[in-house]
């Protein structure tokens, strides 16, 4: 065996060389990988005994891509580009054997071999669009060339893999290989020899390419076709007009072409957030005073207390990944309607083909019911989901006190409540901690883990475990009103529900906030959960717009009405004029003066009262770092990726910027405006979030 660099190894089987890569964790193309392939390709072509090259990896994947961390850096000799050119040129043939995942740059590589093969697990995708980018080393004018002009504009636009057997179909392989890679790679080698088979070099392959010419319409109708999906995003449209250039140019013009494309993405904004992103994902997960070591309770049943909305969502969950479910309710009625719930959710997940009926089945028997809550005695974790209420929460804690075994850990899934004070009812404060789920819970990958005063570092890292096993987004979050999401995000309701009394209606509130990037705007968000979460008929004042509205029993979707109205079985809504009447009269009612507001102070007033809170946030010690505040708002908040999150989005705005607006609303509107100390102190420094 020869070492060609410390990563590669040259290596022969008779007469075909193999080159093996060995670049843990996921031999990502990095300069060592690179230069190795280029080195052992030009020197198995010398070799006179050679008569066709395998490449193969060890470890758990074939090339999963470019090394993401030396992105936006100056790239080393040789760089991609020159390794591909070395490979599709090559006189003798050269097949990629594909086990893990051929991503990204890797799945470019094996574009540039002239056969593929593959073990039948093995997945192959271009995922450059998820970072905000697209395959900038050929694969956007390869892929279609192979499996047609529709399929690469679907798997380069959405940056999904396919499966072993959908690539073979698709003609991406050439074989899927039974029992050991390398030697049924091997043999595939000494096959395609013997059988003296063409050499496919895929640059040179037009036919599926010029099917498409003349036809934009395939391009325009599938542009309509992710118009929703993609909104605000720029590197979809780019992959789709790189696709074209691969079906109107000639391939050396459209790997110009894609180059180009790539460096106006890879230097814009939008890859640069999604990047950060990213990296704020893998992030999150370091919590820094727990060890890595830190022993972890053992969780193989769990119990959920109140079988409501989030009780189901809860529920569901476990159930998903084969950890059984006590589910307590205080009724039998409301135990059944519960459970029916859960199980129309999977009967529509059946309908949809997602689930099969024994597995609807399976889920269903993981969960038993009951209205005792002694039933919870044997569960390593209890979630508490009953209704937001101090005094019931604590009478809970009180009996799983009484009831759990000792190391069973005691969660609340309170949404504002003080986790301190719920834990000091017990006489087990380090095992209680906030499990706080989004709605709904089955489906929001957001999970807020709320570490008490007391909470135990087993108890914190045993959440974040549990998280990862029921695919849960977990970041660790500190005690206070509304803990970090629904804090920042109540001062956005604060002031938009403030500025349709002063000027815009909330249809013009609406598509600012959509405009920006945002799933829907803030009322038509509201229409949709329900604008009764928290209302009482007995304690309403009509002192809000939201109270005089629920007063009217217009509640949202569900009454057919909120601040919108929806006609019967629609969700669309309607703009009503008597919601318009209603707002002016209450302006003028509470001596509010209404003018112009523009889409500019709309946004200041939204979004940098969330940029504030956050910066208190951090201040505070209630998060870890202005990144974990982005992902929290990334998955359970609805902003754009393409924008980081508030925390990015505002030392990209620039702090100084913000701080100037923040002052000037505090001497219009008062101290509900006064700048956080850390805002102040960062911008006196010439600093940013990212500094910290
Ligand atoms: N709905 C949301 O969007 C959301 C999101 C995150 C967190 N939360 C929090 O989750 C908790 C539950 O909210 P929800 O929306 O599911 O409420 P819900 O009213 O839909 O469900 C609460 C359930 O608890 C049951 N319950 C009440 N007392 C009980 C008892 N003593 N024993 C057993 N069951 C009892 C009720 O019968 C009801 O079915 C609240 O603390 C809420 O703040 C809600």
């Amino acid at each position: 065996m020869t070492a060609i660099t410390d990563v590669v190894n040259l290596d022969k089987e008779g007469e075909i060389a193999v080159l093996s890569i060995n670049n843990p964790p996921v031999n990502a193309l990095g300069i060592a990988v690179r230069q190795g392939i280029a080195d052992g390709v030009t020197a198995a072509c010398k070799d006179e005994g050679v008569t066709a090259i395998v490449i193969i990896c060890q470890g758990r994947t074939f090339m999963a891509g470019a090394d993401i961390t030396k992105f936006g850096k100056p790239p080393r000799e040789p760089g991609l580009g020159r390794v591909l050119e070395i490979i599709e040129s090559s006189r003798k043939p050269i097949i990629a054997a594909i086990h893990g995942t051929a991503f990204g740059g890797g799945l470019e590589t094996a574009l540039t071999c002239h056969f593929r093969v593959a073990v039948d697990s093995a997945r192959l995708g271009l995922p450059e669009v998820k970072l905000g980018l697209l395959p900038g080393a050929g694969g956007t004018q390869r892929l279609p060339r192979v499996v047609g002009v529709e399929k690469a504009l679907k798997m380069i636009t959405s940056g999904n893999p396919i499966g072993a057997k959908e690539a073979l179909e698709d003609g991406l392989l050439d074989e899927i290989i039974k029992g050991d890679l390398l030697s049924g790679a091997v043999a595939f080698a000494e096959t395609i020899l013997s059988e003296k088979r063409p050499m496919l070099r895929v640059s040179e392959m037009n036919e599926k390419v010029e099917a498409a010419r003349g036809k934009p319409e395939i391009f325009e109708n599938f542009r309509k076709s992710i118009a929703r999906k993609t909104r605000g995003f720029n590197a979809p449209e780019a992959c789709v007009k790189t696709v074209e250039a691969a079906v109107n140019m000639a391939f050396g013009e459209g790997l110009k072409f894609e180059r180009q494309q790539f460096e106006i993405l890879m230097k814009g904004p939008q890859s640069a957030a999604q990047r950060y992103a990213f990296f704020a994902e893998r992030e999150v997960r370091k919590i820094p005073d727990i060890p890595k070591d830190t022993p972890l309770h053992d969780i193989r049943k769990a119990a959920v207390i109140g079988a409501g909305t989030m009780g189901g969502g809860i529920t569901m969950n476990f159930i998903n990944v084969g950890i059984p479910v006590t589910l307590i309710e205080q009724r039998k009625d409301l135990l059944e309607r519960g459970m029916g719930v859960i199980r129309k959710n999977y009967d529509i997940s059946a309908a949809r083909g997602r689930l099969t009926p024994k597995e609807v089945e399976e889920r269903m028997s993981l969960v038993t019911g009951s209205v005792s809550i002694e039933e919870v005695a044997d569960a390593d974790i209890v979630i508490e989901a009953v209704y937001e209420n101090m005094d019931l929460k604590k009478e809970i804690f009180s009996k799983l006190d009484r009831i759990c075994k000792q190391d069973a850990i005691l969660a609340s899934n309170t949404s504002y409540l003080d986790v301190n004070e719920i834990a000091d009812h017990t006489s087990r404060p380090e095992s209680v901690v906030g499990l706080h789920f989004f709605s709904p819970a089955n489906v929001m990958r957001l999970l807020e883990i709320v570490r008490g005063k007391k909470t135990s570092k087993s108890v914190i890292a045993s959440s974040m475990a549990l998280a990862k096993r029921i695919n849960k987004i977990a970041v660790v979050v500190g005690v206070c009103h509304g803990f970090v999401g629904n804090r920042m995000f109540s001062q956005r309701t604060r002031e938009t529900d403030q500025l349709i009394l002063e000027g815009p209606m909330p249809p013009q509130v609406d598509k600012v906030i959509y405009d920006f990037g945002f799933p829907m705007g803030p009322f038509v968000l509201r229409d949709l959960i329900g604008l009764d979460i928290g209302w009482r008929k007995e304690t309403s004042t009509g002192s809000t717009i939201r109270e005089v509205l629920c007063e009217l029993d217009r509640r949202g979707q569900k009454t057919g009405a909120g601040y919108y109205k929806y006609e019967a079985g629609s969700r669309i809504p309607i703009w009503d004029p008597e919601v318009e009447k209603l707002i002016f009269e209450f302006s003028e009612k509470n001596n509010i003066p209404r003018g112009e507001i523009s889409g500019k102070e709309i946004i200041e007033r939204s979004i940098y009262p969330i940029v504030n809170e956050g910066a208190k946030i951090l201040e505070e010690g209630i998060a870890n770092r202005p990144s974990d505040i982005d992902v929290i708002w990334l998955n359970g908040y609805g902003w754009p990726i393409y924008l980081g999150g508030p925390m990015f989005w505002a030392d990209q705005v620039g702090l100084e910027n913000i701080l100037v607006t923040l002052k000037k609303f505090q001497e219009r509107f008062g101290d509900l405006w006064k700048p956080a100390p850390l805002l102040e102190r960062l911008v006196k420094e010439g600093k940013g979030f990212k500094d910290l």
